[in-house]
C-alpha cells in the first residue's frame, strides 16, 4: 500500500500514512460491495453506525419522504421542523422522565461538547473528570476528557481543570467532590476494549455525584442504540445519568449526535447569553428523518437472538487457539490476540477472505466486532465462519 494510499494525491485528508483504501461500490444489509463486485461481510457496522444494517429499507424510506419535503431551511432552534420533533419524542420514550429534552446536535464529539458545557452551566464549576480509558471523540473538549495521552500530546493544551479516575476502581470515585462540574463515562467504554462496568462501582458512582451535585455524564455514542443488547446500556445498571450522549447509530446512517437531559436543565442552554450553544445542522430534518426511522427500529430488535447469536459468536471465538481473551456485551466484542502483529495480519487476511474486522485505537493487541443487530441465523453462521477463517494464518 502507498503511503497516505490515494487521498492527499486527490486532493482529500489523509487520516493515517497506511489507509485501507477500499473503493465502495455499495452497501446492503451485512454486506459491502467493493469496486470489482467484491463483497465485505460488514463485522463492524461502519464502527457502530449501521446498527440496522446498510441501507434499511425503513430508514432509505423515511429518508426519501424527508427530501421531497426539504432538506434544510433554517438553523437550529429557530425553525420547528416535525421529523426533529418526531425523533425527540422517539428517542424519550425510551429514557426515564429526567431524560425528557434532547438537543440534536451533528456528531458524538458535539454531544460531548455540548454536555460539557451544560454541566458547567448546572453547576458553575469547572472541574471536570474523565476515566482512564475514556475515549469521547476528537475536538478538543472531547479530545481533553478522553485518556489516550499520546494522542493528545501534540494538541497540548487542551482544557484546563481536567482529572482522570480509574474506570472500575472503588477507590477512584473519592476524588468526585464539590470542584467537580461533572464526570463523563462511557457506560461501556468501547476504545479501552469493551470494557464492562461493574455494578458496584457504577452505583457508587452515580451516588457521589448525587451527593456532591455534580453532573454524571454518561457517553452512550458507541455502546447505546442496541449496541449492547438493550436499547441503551445504562438501564441495565439501574443508574439514571443527568446527561446522556448519544450519536453513531442515532441517526440510522445520517451523521448526528445528540445530548439529552431534563427540561429545566436544557432550558438553562437558552438564555444568559441568548443563542450561548448553537449550531447550524443540528436537528437536521433529513438526519433526523433517519434518526425516526432507526428508533423506531430499534423498538423491533429482538434481544434474546442478540444474546443467543452474540453468545454463539463468543463461544466460537474463545475456543479458537489465535484468541487470547476476549470481553462482550451483546454484539460488542473485543478479541484480544497475542500481539499488535497478529491483528494487523488477521484484519488483513479478513480483507482477503471477504469479512470487515478492525483495530482499537488505544488497544492494538486486540480487534473490535460489532456486526448488524439486524444480521440474521443465517448471516451470524456466515459471519463468524469468515472471521475464524480470518483468524487462521
Ligand atoms: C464512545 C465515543 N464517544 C464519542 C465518540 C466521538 O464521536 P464522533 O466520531 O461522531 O465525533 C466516539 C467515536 O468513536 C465514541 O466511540
Amino acid at each position: 500500500m502507498n503511503k497516505f494510499g490515494p487521498f492527499l494525491d486527490v486532493g482529500l485528508a489523509a487520516t493515517t500514512p497506511y489507509p485501507l483504501n477500499i473503493k465502495v461500490e455499495s452497501a446492503d444489509g451485512v454486506w459491502v460491495t467493493c469496486q470489482g463486485g467484491r463483497k465485505l461481510f460488514d463485522a463492524i457496522s461502519g464502527i457502530g453506525v449501521s446498527n440496522f444494517g446498510h441501507g434499511n429499507v425503513d430508514i432509505v424510506e423515511a429518508l426519501h419522504t424527508q427530501i421531497d419535503l426539504n432538506l434544510h431551511t433554517m438553523v437550529y432552534g429557530e425553525f420547528l421542523q416535525k421529523s426533529t420533533l418526531e425523533a425527540g419524542k422517539l428517542l424519550t420514550s425510551f429514557l426515564p422522565e429526567n431524560l425528557d429534552t434532547v438537543y440534536f446536535v451533528n456528531s458524538g464529539a458535539e454531544a460531548i461538547e455540548g454536555a460539557l458545557k451544560l454541566a458547567k452551566r448546572i453547576t458553575g464549576r469547572k472541574g471536570m473528570l474523565g476515566c482512564i480509558g475514556g475515549y469521547h471523540g476528537n475536538t478538543h473538549g472531547a479530545l481533553s476528557v478522553s485518556s489516550n495521552e499520546e494522542r493528545k500530546a501534540p494538541f497540548l493544551p487542551l482544557l484546563p481543570d481536567v482529572s482522570f479516575i480509574k474506570f472500575n476502581c472503588l477507590d477512584s470515585i473519592t476524588s468526585i467532590d464539590t470542584n467537580i462540574a461533572c464526570v463523563v463515562v462511557e457506560t461501556v467504554q468501547g476504545d479501552a476494549g469493551v470494557v464492562i462496568p461493574t455494578q458496584a462501582w457504577l452505583t457508587a458512582l452515580h451516588k457521589q455525584c448525587k451527593t456532591v451535585g455534580a453532573m454524571l455524564i454518561l457517553d452512550e455514542i458507541q455502546c447505546g442504540m442496541g449496541r449492547c443488547g438493550a436499547p441503551f446500556a445504562f438501564t441495565e445498571f439501574n443508574i439514571i445519568p443527568d446527561i446522556l450522549c448519544l450519536g453513531k447509530a442515532l441517526g440510522g446512517g445520517m451523521p448526528i449526535g445528540a445530548f439529552v437531559t431534563s427540561r429545566e436543565r436544557m432550558a438553562l442552554l437558552s438564555h444568559s447569553p441568548s443563542l450561548g450553544h448553537i449550531t447550524t445542522f443540528g436537528g437536521n430534518p433529513v438526519a433526523t428523518a433517519g434518526s425516526g426511522a432507526a428508533l423506531t427500529l430499534l423498538r423491533g430488535i429482538d434481544w434474546k437472538a442478540i444474546e443467543r447469536r452474540g453468545s454463539e459468536w463468543e463461544k466460537k471465538l474463545k475456543a479458537h487457539p489465535a484468541v487470547k481473551n476476549m470481553r462482550r456485551k451483546g454484539y460488542f466484542f473485543a478479541v484480544e490476540m497475542e500481539s499488535e502483529a497478529h491483528v494487523t495480519k488477521a484484519i488483513m487476511k479478513g480483507l482477503e477472505v471477504g469479512v470487515l474486522m478492525f483495530w482499537f485505537l488505544s488497544v492494538p493487541h486486540a480487534f473490535r466486532l460489532q456486526p448488524p443487530l439486524t444480521m440474521s441465523d443465517e448471516e451470524a453462521k456466515t459471519g463468524i465462519g469468515l472471521i475464524l477463517e480470518a483468524l487462521e494464518t
